[in-house]
């Protein structure tokens, strides 16, 4: 099946994570690529989506959460996840380790499922007003994104493509939100 990803990102840790989303669902033997959301193309040509942002201060990036909104017809016609890219190790220290707005997110394109995935903070990369936030809520600076549990996710997505095509009936659940 072709996959569209799309991603915001502002330090690009976000990217590696769409990108090895990408690569993950690509080994399973589907089509998937990766953009970013300020100038991804429409779903209508992609028989899935996956869609994410790094998280800042409780929230998506405006470029995603503009995405779902602009696109949110044609999406809630296919099977799409979303991810928030966001706490920095298992103590997160974040104001908010969760957007609020994930339950939004979620309805608002009727998605599968919403994941929380760790993040990566290079203090040196941020600007100013990035930096003075990093400080008051005491962020700690390293690459925390986990490899593993994001191509678990990843697969998983790969295993509900592949019961669809294979014309088994998923039972109506509420979206999972988990934090992985
Ligand atoms: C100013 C600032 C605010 C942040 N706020 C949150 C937050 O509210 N919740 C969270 O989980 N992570 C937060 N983080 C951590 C980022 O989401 C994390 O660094 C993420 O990997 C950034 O993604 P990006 O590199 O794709 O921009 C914040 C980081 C910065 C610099």
């Amino acid at each position: 099946m072709k996959v569209l990803i799309v991603y915001a990102s502002k330090y690009g840790s976000t990217g590696g994570v769409a990108e090895a989303i990408g690569e993950a669902l690509r080994e399973r033997g589907h089509g998937a690529e990766a953009h970013e959301a300020a100038s991804a193309p429409a779903p209508g040509g992609f028989d899935a989506a996956v869609v994410g942002s790094g998280v800042y201060v409780g929230s998506w990036l405006k470029p995603a959460s503009r995405y779902l909104e602009a696109h949110a017809a044609a999406l809630s016609e296919r099977p799409v996840w979303l991810f928030g890219v966001g706490p920095l190790g298992a103590e997160n220290p974040q104001p908010a380790g969760e957007p609020e707005q994930a339950g939004k997110l979620v309805d608002s394109v009727g998605a599968r499922a919403y994941v929380t995935l760790t993040g990566a903070l290079d203090r040196g990369r941020l600007g100013l007003a990035d930096r003075l936030i990093a400080r008051a809520v005491k962020a700690p600076d390293g690459d925390f994104r986990d490899w593993a549990a994001i191509r678990a996710w990843a697969h998983g997505i790969a295993d509900a493509l592949d019961a669809g095509a294979a014309g088994a009936t998923a039972p109506a659940a509420p979206a999972e939100r988990v934090r992985a």
